[in-house]
């Protein structure tokens, strides 16, 4: 009996839950979740579980026939359009038309234009029937930061700080370590761990001498990222004390003396020489270089130098904020996002009612955030057919 529609959603579904489990694993490659049903039956499940491992139709293929299903008639369901071409394993088009599966149903097709619909036509070539399209926005925004740095050669940037009730960072001495409570800093290390690195600016490694790891207990260890035009990191802070423990790149300009770069190369973090652009590095030059190194995630800790630029810039892809239940007070302590030259109209922020950046898609949620709630919010992925672009 053909599948309904909805049915079709319901099992897209769960490919979709099934792929998220990848995130933080298998980037650069995408997540990908594939479910296998017979008769209305979910007979095999699989998914994408690290970079370089089996894709997801092998592995539900492999779950079923483990389970002692024949997988010849039945339906797949998959997050995204299945690859022909050889990579680091073989094409998963042959093993679904060697497997015998009657349709194939994708949320979307890959956004890589080298191999975007060829793994379509290979599957219609061999008789199979192909679905696209459906839940195609889910798993464009699930796939976002894979869709960014396939279409632009850039990764996905989440700019994330936490603030008091009252919107600020940090006090006016720059104190700002005591805003967020347990539960939230947990859920701030978890989202180190799915991303490629972390970038702060040379004037929080002054004020907090933070080491930017993931010490959640699971995940990757992000490399991590200082803006420091003039080479002026404290030689003797935590994050070149520890570049055994992942890589430390300074992202500095040509006016960098030759000591200093000397310096912290001896103590083994990686110099990288940017053009310089107003108010420091240029972000879109070391946003290029990281996508040029594969990463697909960035995350944005601050301070608010930094956080005005990427905002400022329009380069920021999605915010996480988490906002603790205190007040700061106090006119000279911090707000989260310092104007940035040239992007803010005169006399710093918005003109009018309305202005100023617009958030879409913004959740506050309050999940788990501990003593303070968390917003997120995806300012331009909604639109399907664009991936990323800048609040
Ligand atoms: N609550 C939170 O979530 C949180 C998180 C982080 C930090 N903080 C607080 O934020 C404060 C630090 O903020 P901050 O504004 O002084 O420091 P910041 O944003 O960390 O660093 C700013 C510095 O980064 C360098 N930089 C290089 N390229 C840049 C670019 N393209 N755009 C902007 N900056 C660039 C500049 O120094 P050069 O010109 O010398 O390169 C600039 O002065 C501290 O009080 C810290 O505690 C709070």
């Amino acid at each position: 009996m053909p599948a309904m529609p909805d049915e079709h959603e319901q099992f897209l579904a769960r490919a979709l839950e099934l792929a998220a489990r990848g995130r933080g694993a298998v980037e650069p490659n995408p997540m990908v979740g594939a479910v296998i049903v017979r008769d209305g039956q979910v007979i095999g499940e699989g998914f994408h579980q690290r970079f370089g491992g089996p894709h997801a139709e092998v592995e539900a293929i492999a779950a079923a026939r483990r389970a002692g299903h024949d997988v010849a008639g039945a339906t797949m369901y998959v997050s995204l359009e299945p690859c022909c071409h050889q990579g680091k394993t073989p094409p998963c088009t042959e093993a679904i038309i060697a497997a015998k599966i009657a349709r194939v149903v994708a949320a979307m097709e890959d956004p890589d234009r080298q191999v975007s619909g060829k793994g379509v036509a290979a599957l219609r070539a061999a008789g199979v029937e192909v679905v696209t399209g459906v839940c195609r926005d889910q798993a464009r925004r699930l796939l976002a930061g894979y869709v960014k740095l396939r279409t632009q050669g850039r990764p996905w940037i989440i700019c994330k700080w936490a603030q008091s009730l009252d919107g600020r960072i940090a006090t006016f001495t720059g104190h700002s370590k005591w805003i967020s409570g347990e539960a939230s800093r947990q859920r701030a290390h978890a989202l180190r761990g799915q991303c490629d690195g972390v970038c702060v600016g040379v004037g929080t490694v002054k004020a907090d001498d933070p080491l930017l790891t993931n010490r959640s207990g699971s995940g990757r260890q992000p490399a991590r990222v200082v803006l420091d035009e003039a080479l002026d990191i404290p030689l003797r802070c935590r994050l070149l004390a520890s570049t055994d423990l992942s890589p430390v790149i300074i992202a500095a300009c040509q006016e960098a003396p030759e000591r200093a770069r000397q310096a912290v190369r001896q103590a083994g973090a990686e110099v990288l020489i940017l053009p310089p652009a107003p108010g420091g590095v240029d972000l879109a030059a070391l946003l290029d270089e990281l996508g040029r190194r594969q990463w697909t995630y960035l995350l944005v800790e601050g301070g608010r130098g930094v956080l005005g630029s990427f905002l400022g810039s329009r380069l920021a892809d999605e915010l996480v904020v988490f906002v603790a239940p205190r007040l700061l007070g106090g006119r000279r302590s911090l707000g989260p996002v310092a104007a940035h030259p040239g992007a803010l109209p005169p006399g710093g922020g918005a003109r009018r009612r309305g202005g100023g950046g617009r958030l879409r898609g913004a959740r506050p949620d309050g999940r788990g955030a501990g003593q303070g709630r968390q917003g997120e919010a995806d300012p331009q992925l909604p639109r399907p057919d664009v991936g990323g672009g800048g609040l």
